[in-house]
């Protein structure tokens, strides 16, 4: 028996919320399966959230095509924002262009210039931000709030897809015929950076294909991390 309409009004309630009472909201959309399910959510419910996506540099094209299908789908233009050029151009010049590959700490100095940062642009001035973070995604994430302080950004965070189950999210993707990355169907459940995400055997963790040459407990990008930790901020009563 099905859970997913549950869930639906329960996510579309949050997102209502968030809209009326922590203006400007934003979502940070990552273009992946969970992304697509509350750019779907909020779209057609109009809701006054802007949608915006870290362009690394390094992304597929899959995942770059999706900008294209979400403005076919829905008229609407998903907000790029991009590394600062000379801090790329530095790193590359002083460690090469796949630095990533030789240690944990390179490889969180490309995700803080990548990603962190540009992220620390598309969040100024703004009262809340929402991911599609799940708990059931990894072992950092499993004690995952639906609202948090994010003291990093000095902002509210919600995951509002927190409870959500893989299962729910390809049935709302299917049941409301919502455009998605083609990579999901080549065997990847998940989908970062292109020279940072490889496709995993059926039956293999969800993230086993992030960062796959590092220890499960070092993959974050730092975007979801505050000074480089992983911080389990107390969650705020709904
Ligand atoms: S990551 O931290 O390991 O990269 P993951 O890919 O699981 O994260 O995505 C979790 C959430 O982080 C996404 O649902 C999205 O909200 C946000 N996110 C991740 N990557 C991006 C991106 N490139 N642009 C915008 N948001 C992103
Ligand atoms: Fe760099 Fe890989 Fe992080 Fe992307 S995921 S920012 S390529 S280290």
């Amino acid at each position: 028996m099905s859970d997913l309409h549950h869930r639906v009004e329960e996510t579309q309630a949050i997102l209502a919320r968030i809209a009326r009472d922590f203006s400007p909201a934003v979502f940070a959309s990552s273009l992946a399966a969970e992304d697509m399910v509350l750019t779907d959510l909020i779209l057609k419910a109009q809701l006054p959230i802007g949608i915006f996506s870290l362009e690394t540099g390094r992304l597929h094209a899959e995942t770059l095509a999706m900008l294209d299908r979400v403005r076919e789908t829905y008229g609407h233009e998903i907000a790029l924002f991009r590394p600062q050029p000379d801090a790329v151009d530095a790193y590359v010049a002083r460690n090469g262009l796949n630095a990533f590959y030789d240690s944990v700490e390179m490889r969180k100095e490309c995700c803080r210039i990548r990603k962190v940062e540009p992220l620390g642009r598309a969040l100024a001035g703004k009262q809340a931000w929402i991911t599609g973070q799940r708990r059931a995604q990894s072992t950092t994430r499993a004690e995952l709030a639906v609202q948090e302080f994010d003291a990093g950004h000095e902002l509210q965070k919600f995951n509002p897809l927190a409870d959500w189950s893989e299962e729910n999210i390809w049935e709302y993707l299917r049941a409301h015929q919502v455009p998605y990355n083609a990579l999901h169907d080549r065997g990847y459940p998940s989908i970062g950076c292109e020279p940072c995400t490889r496709a995993v055997q059926p039956g293999e963790d969800v993230r086993a294909g992030r960062w796959w040459w590092e220890n499960p407990e070092s993959k974050e990008c730092g975007l979801h991390l505050v000074d480089g930790k992983l911080i389990r901020i107390k969650s705020v009563a709904a």
